[in-house]
């Protein structure tokens, strides 16, 4: 009885009305699964291509439906889309800072994206990395970052190296080109991405596996 006691409860039941719906607002001027490319813009973002996909399970391995995964990440330069990153002026207009998928019965994602830069100083440096946001009802959400393989900053990130050798190999992605993937990836690609003109340049693709506790 919190809310009565500050006098905030009221005395009405059973008159509400409901709260009316109202259409979401443009918090972003595009937010899908292609990074490279923003709604209304001409150009294409600048950086070095990447594919990358995966299949979202459970524990016991069972793919997860309706799983909503949302990915975050600096330009090529290392500039975040935010208001209190310092360099904000500087940023890739043509880069869409934000992805959002929404998996289907096969729990299968994939995002088009370019490789972002490090950032911070001596003492706060970020090797590259992507921000991973997955949720679903039902499971616990998942907070997690994808590191690059071979990226020889990896071994100077203090939240890298915070983790165990067994977790770091789980969220390390070793990307290599599309021409080399095998041809089921390709074809995953060719048609999420509408590749019909053939792939984009020295374009790389890396897995990235999310497995999700249910609650
Ligand atoms: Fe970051």
């Amino acid at each position: 009885m919190l809310g009565s006691s500050l006098g905030l409860a009221g005395a009405a039941t059973g008159s509400a009305k409901p709260t009316p719906a109202q259409t979401e607002g443009p918090f972003y001027p595009d937010l899908d699964n292609d990074l490279t490319f923003v709604a209304s813009r001409e150009k294409r973002a600048k950086g070095k291509n990447l594919y990358i996909h995966g299949i979202v399970r459970d524990t016991e391995g069972k793919p997860i439906a309706n799983a909503l995964v949302d990915i975050w990440q600096t330009d090529h330069q290392g500039i975040y889309d935010h208001a209190g990153d310092p360099k904000q002026k500087e940023k890739d207009q043509n880069f869409q800072s934000y992805g959002r998928y929404v998996t289907g019965e096969d729990g299968f994602y994939c995002f088009k994206t370019i490789r972002p830069r490090h950032y911070g100083d001596e003492k706060f440096q970020r090797t590259p990395h992507i921000h991973y946001k997955v949720a679903r009802r039902g499971y616990h959400e998942l907070t997690t970052q994808l590191y690059f393989e071979g990226e020889a900053l990896n071994a100077k990130d203090g939240i890298y190296k915070g983790l165990s050798k067994e977790d770091q190999a789980l969220v390390t992605v070793s990307f290599g080109p599309i021409e080399e993937a095998p041809e089921t990836v390709q074809a995953a690609m060719k048609s999420a991405f509408k590749e019909e003109k053939g792939w984009p340049n020295e374009i790389t693709v890396g897995e990235f596996a999310l497995v999700m506790k249910a609650v």
